[in-house]
């Protein structure tokens, strides 16, 4: 089922409870926000099992009202479990999810292991809920950027045909998890004692500066990992290989939450009030676009909450034009990568599977 063809509102279902789930990564940066999504919507889990490398054995999390001993991951701690989220490495997730996933649990994948499989749904619930088949035990969450992009678009690809998209990323250091965060905090510090700026996780000093998304770049194509996900991901979630995309994809110095410019262009033209009405009504999506107050969207606006931030919203009139009804749009975007692009995806995601 195309994107185009699945229902614009989420399931009516949703399952929040369940017996045994386990949680790979539970130590980094999803797997502590997805602790706290699980509380938020109101899950209610008979075992939690968190688990991560054997670094983090013995230590103690708090979660659901509880405190929880760590595990190091192994195919006996994920035994018996009705769910398993995977917030680690695509290794892990590639050594564990697939047999995890044999022996009976749903598995969650945070990770970019399976995205790219035709087997495994790749779902965002605002999007392609339809997309979970009654036998699929596999589900892999879409790359953050992706994620994001497509609950801003959606609704205008379902009403006009989204032809071309042009996005360029302003993505934060926590994309690459605590590494990246801790990464900001101590090149930011170095910056403020004037010292000379250099990396300390990244490929470049990320305090004061702006640079092209650290993912290894094609030597063919010129297009970086993460572009090419948002290229190849967006085709599989919408079931439409035509659609061009051009990506670049940025980081920026922000703590968390990214931020997109997208400049669209529509198979069917709009009328800038019938864009703003879909997306005032879009699931996932909060228009924040008050031009006299110059209130857009910001990391600051959208970190921590659930939405994805659409703003900016305006005809792109270098375009072609029908009177008042135009073939292109420009938006601004921003959405908590860490919650909507991940963590909060995966289980709302979750919430979609039979109970
Ligand atoms: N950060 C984002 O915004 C974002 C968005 C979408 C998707 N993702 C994906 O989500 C996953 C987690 O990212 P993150 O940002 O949370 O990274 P992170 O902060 O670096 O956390 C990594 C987690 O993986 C665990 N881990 C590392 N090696 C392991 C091993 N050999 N066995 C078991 N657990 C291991 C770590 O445990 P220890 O503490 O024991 O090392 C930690 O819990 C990645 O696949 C990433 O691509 C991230």
């Amino acid at each position: 089922m195309t994107a185009a063809q699945s229902p614009a509102a989420p399931a009516a279902r949703r399952r929040t409870e369940w017996g045994t789930v386990a949680l790979v990564g539970a130590t980094g940066a999803v797997g502590r926000e997805l602790l706290g999504v699980l509380a938020q919507r109101g899950h209610r889990i008979g075992e939690l099992r968190l688990l991560a490398s054997a670094r983090s054995a013995g230590s103690r999390l708090p979660a659901l009202g509880a405190e929880h001993e760590v595990r190091e991951v192994s195919r006996e701690a994920l035994a018996g479990a009705a769910l398993v989220y995977f917030c680690a490495s695509a290794d892990v997730s590639r050594e564990f999810a697939p047999a995890a996933a044999e022996a009976g649990a749903y598995v969650v994948d945070n990770s970019s292991a399976f995205r790219a499989a035709p087997s495994v749904p790749l779902v965002v619930p605002e999007v392609n809920p339809g997309a979970i088949g009654p036998s699929d035990r596999l589900i892999a969450n879409p790359n953050c950027s992706t994620i994001i992009l497509l609950v801003a678009v959606t609704p205008l690809h379902r009403a006009f045909g989204v032809d071309r998209m042009v996005v360029s990323t302003y993505q934060a250091v926590s994309g690459a998890g605590d590494p990246g965060l801790d990464a900001l905090r101590e090149e930011t510090a170095a910056l403020s004692r004037n010292e000379p700026p250099r990396p300390t996780f990244f490929p470049e000093p990320c305090a004061g500066n702006v640079f092209i998304h650290e993912s290894p770049t094609d030597p063919a194509t010129g297009r970086n990992a993460e572009e090419q996900k948002m290229i190849d991901e967006t085709r599989k979630i919408w079931g439409d290989a035509t659609v061009r995309i051009a990506p670049t994809c940025v980081r920026v110095p922000v703590m968390r939450a990214h931020c997109e410019s997208v400049c669209l262009t529509l198979r069917e033209p709009a009328a800038e009030a019938e864009v703003r009405r879909l997306l005032a009504h879009a699931p996932g999506v909060r228009v924040v676009d008050d031009r006299a107050a110059r209130a857009f969207p910001t990391p600051l606006r959208a970190a921590g909450g659930d939405d994805v931030l659409v703003g900016r919203i305006r005809p792109d009139e270098s375009q072609p034009r029908d009177g008042e009804r135009f073939f292109g749009f420009e938006l601004f975007i921003s959405g908590d990568q860490l919650r909507k692009g991940a963590a909060q995806n995966a289980v709302q995601v979750a919430e979609l599977l039979p109970g």
